[in-house]
């Protein structure tokens, strides 16, 4: 059995100096915000699968529908020889790919959570003995390097997590996607549909809870990181459908007036009661949009999948 390629593009101390830098700015700032990437320490994976399992959140079921249909159409199209996997998580609807792909001989896993990475890493070795897998701790906004793999190469980003992102960072994002792509290379993107209100409301706010867990839990990250005295139970979870923008945007929103102090930056920050901490936007898109997005970063759509229910697309797109 061959061992599991782990590397690690971010330092500790840089994740750190990171954390440090996007608290301080979020929480001075007015509106205040965090940045979701500190969202997905050990717990906030955790929760993020039990998001996928619940009946509200479509999502994760219907993408896999897709991919359990079109793998083949999508290997063919491709013909991938190495599959780069950004915000992999636990890796699992990626293997009706990775079974699809007889080509395959690199899969390499691209995420922030370690924990996420080493397990799905270490379940898909034993399974596919033979493949080689490099997982990448790594921030897939920032330059990725990516280790000598055999061409064609196919980007996977699934999950609708290109939704996170915002317009503009959702710009450089996939022109530096573009920028790992060789003539005849392709991209794989998940993207999550616009639809009914109050079917996106839920997906983001479950009976049970989840996902206010979720999202409460990039302050239990705070906490633990730079000493903070955030209560969680002082802050209520909300999602709300942004017409506009075509977003569900997610926020804490304080109770009380309250007073938090973050020592590790000799900070004390005051939220008064009903004040929003904004934590997360979900993106909602149309082909018509998706495809211009991918042309302007010189990717073209060639393919696209929904499920049967019209809720969420895959797209192949390859560079020219
Ligand atoms: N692809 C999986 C997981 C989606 S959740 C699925 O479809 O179910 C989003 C994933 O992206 C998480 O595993 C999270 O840890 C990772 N992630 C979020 N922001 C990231 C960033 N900036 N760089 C790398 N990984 C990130
Ligand atoms: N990218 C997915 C989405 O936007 C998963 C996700 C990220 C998510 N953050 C979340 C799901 C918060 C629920 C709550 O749907």
């Amino acid at each position: 059995m061959s061992p599991l390629h782990v590397t690690r593009t971010l330092a500790e101390d840089a994740t750190d100096a990171a954390l440090r830098a996007d608290v301080l700015a979020g929480l001075t700032a007015t509106p205040k915000w965090l940045p979701p990437k500190w969202f997905y320490d050990a717990r906030g994976s955790e929760l993020f699968e039990k998001i996928t399992r619940l009946p509200e959140y479509y999502p994760t079921r219907a993408e896999r529908e897709i991919l359990a249909a079109r793998s083949d159409e999508i290997a063919a199209a491709s013909g991938a020889r190495t599959l780069v996997e950004l915000g992999s998580g636990s890796s699992e609807k990626t293997r009706y790919l990775i079974d699809a792909l007889t080509s395959l001989q690199a899969y390499v896993p691209v995420d922030v959570s370690e924990s996420a990475l080493v397990q799905a890493g270490h379940a898909l070795i034993e399974e596919r003995p033979g493949l080689e897998v490099h997982a990448l701790i790594a921030d897939f906004t920032a330059p990725l390097a990516l280790p000598e793999t055999p061409g064609p190469r196919m980007v996977a980003f699934l999950g609708g997590t290109i939704g996170n992102l915002l317009p503009a960072e959702r710009a450089d994002f996939l022109s530096s996607v573009r920028s790992l792509l060789s003539p005849g290379d392709s991209l794989l993107l998940g993207t999550d549909l616009v639809k009914d209100e109050r079917v996106l409301v839920l997906a983001y706010n479950d009976m049970l809870g989840v996902t206010a867990a979720f999202d409460k839990n990039v302050l239990a990250v705070v906490n633990r990181e730079l000493g903070a005295d955030f209560d969680l139970d002082a802050f209520d979870h909300v999602a709300l459908w942004d017409a506009e923008r075509e977003w569900i945007e997610m926020r804490l929103r304080s109770r009380v007036a309250q007073t938090v102090k973050v020592p590790a930056l000799d900070l004390a920050v005051h939220f008064a009661a009903g004040e929003d901490l904004r934590t997360e936007v979900s993106a909602k898109f149309r082909e018509q949009g998706v495809a211009a997005e991918l042309a302007k970063a010189d990717l073209e759509l060639t393919h696209w999948w929904t499920d049967a229910k019209g809720r969420f697309a895959l797209s192949l797109s390859v560079a020219r």
